[in-house]
């Protein structure tokens, strides 16, 4: 166990991140954690969410996204505050300095757990500050500008996107969760057209499809206010979805929103497929295998109660692969895994760090080989590619994207939850053939 009990409360670590609970957090649990088991919120289910974040935020400050000076980054809905904790204490300390923190919640009693936290584990190199709002973020979050602003609601963050929106400098970073998975993924169809204003097919890529829903939606807010959005990761995580998108105060990107939104459509006919390829979409192919799916934009005449078809999504891209690169294990270890010592403050043993030098390592799994296919057009789930051409059991993603790659084509193994996927650029008729080289039909 990775938390040790002192005097009615558990120390736990996360990251290099110390913190006492009032109750032993659940490390098995996968999906959310349950509102009022313990007195303040607090899901281990997240912890690779947060190291992503530590992650992004050095990558923003070391590629200038976040300008010179100070930094105002706010956690949003902080609950135990732990995210903003953890930016002041794992960044490098020539970054966590320039961190002016603020952590939001209207529970009195996250606010000041998060407080004592903070006095009895200060950041390690004594840098940055922690400030705490108490309130219902849509009123105090307009109080000042942010550089940075991360929103990790309950369920939906419908109700916060557009303030959060409205609060963001000039320019700045936005990372919003979402955990109404069901609502996102077409599950829940009413809840989806109700919150997001969209259809979503529920496939196996209905959670790329609940990504670029959610993408669209931010960026039609974004849009709302005179700005525009840049993607810079987007992520499906066991229970939760989450994108992280530059936000940057233009007109005329703002005018041109409708560009990255549109329509995705399963087993499309040869006109959607042309059309698809007329507008850019995707790369000319020839048409004797159609593709499992393609993207149309927003003007192409859709029937909408047609089964096939998710959206209005983002159909642009759905991260950066400059960003997605800089996510190593190496990097992901160097920065957010606790240093083995002998006199540990929680007394654990090298297999308890290699337990957590493991989880941090997850936190990061594939987004870096995905960096080489983050920019391209499909997104190929293998299962449903050999169910597709019959060919039985689905080739190896490793095999799919090596040769993809040698062929001279981007591509790489794709982060989407549990699923095995690729990303590439190649043309439709060059990956059926690579598949079928990696795997013959029976
Ligand atoms: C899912 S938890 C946040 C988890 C946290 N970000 C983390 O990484 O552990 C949601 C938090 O939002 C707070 N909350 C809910 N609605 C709010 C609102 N309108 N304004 C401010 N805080 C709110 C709750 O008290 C709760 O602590």
């Amino acid at each position: 166990m990775h938390t040790s009990e002192t005097l009615d409360t558990f120390v736990h670590r996360e990251g290099k991140t110390l913190m006492k609970l009032d109750v032993k957090p659940n490390e098995t649990r996968v999906g959310p954690a349950i509102k009022g088991e313990s007195l303040v919120f607090y899901n281990p289910a997240m912890n690779r969410s947060r190291t992503r974040s530590v992650l992004l935020m050095q990558y923003a400050i070391e590629n200038n996204l976040l300008g010179n000076g100070e930094i105002y980054a706010l956690d949003g809905l902080s609950a135990t505050g732990l995210r903003a904790r953890r930016w002041l204490n794992e960044l490098p300390p020539e970054s966590s300095k320039r961190i002016n923190a603020t952590i939001i919640d209207m529970d009195p009693e996250a606010l000041k757990l998060a407080l004592r936290n903070h006095e009895e584990f200060p950041p390690n190199n004594k840098g940055g500050k922690l400030k705490t709002i108490r309130g219902d973020l849509r009123a105090s979050i307009l109080e000042q500008g942010w550089h940075w602003v991360d929103i990790d609601p309950y369920g939906s963050p419908v109700p916060f996107i557009d303030t959060a929106i409205q609060s963001i400098a000039r320019r700045g970073v936005l990372e919003v969760s979402a955990t109404d998975t069901a609502a996102l993924t077409g599950s829940s169809k009413n809840a989806l057209l109700r919150r997001y204003g969209a259809r979503v097919r529920n496939d196996g890529l209905a959670h790329d499809s609940a990504l670029r829903v959610l993408l669209a939606n931010v960026a039609r807010s974004a849009a709302r206010h005179e700005r525009s959005i840049e993607p810079l990761m987007s992520v499906w995580d066991s229970h939760h979805l989450r994108v992280s998108v530059r936000v940057i105060r233009s007109i005329e990107n703002a005018n041109r929103v409708e560009e990255s939104i549109g329509w995705r459509i399963y087993s499309p006919t040869i006109e959607e497929v042309k059309a698809s390829i007329k507008i850019g979409l995707q790369p000319d192919t020839s048409l004797e295998i159609l593709p499992m799916d393609c993207f149309l934009p927003l003007s192409h005449p859709i029937e909408r109660n047609d089964k096939r078809i998710s959206g209005p999504l983002w159909i642009g891209k759905m991260g950066k692969k400059d960003v997605l690169a800089f996510m190593t294990e190496e990097r992901a270890i160097e920065m957010c895994a606790p240093i083995d010592c002998k006199d540990d403050y929680l007394g654990w043993s090298e297999k308890d760090f290699e337990y957590e030098r493991r989880r941090i390592v997850k936190s990061v799994k594939n987004l870096s080989d995905e960096a080489n296919g983050i920019e391209t057009p499909h997104h190929i789930l293998v299962d449903y590619l050999s169910s597709w051409l019959e060919i039985g059991s689905p080739p190896s993603p490793k095999k799919l994207v090596d040769l993809l790659r040698n062929n001279g084509y981007a591509a790489g193994l794709a982060n989407y939850g549990k699923k095995p996927s690729i990303r590439t650029d190649a043309p439709w008729d060059v990956i059926i053939k690579l598949a079928l080289e990696v795997h013959p039909p029976i």
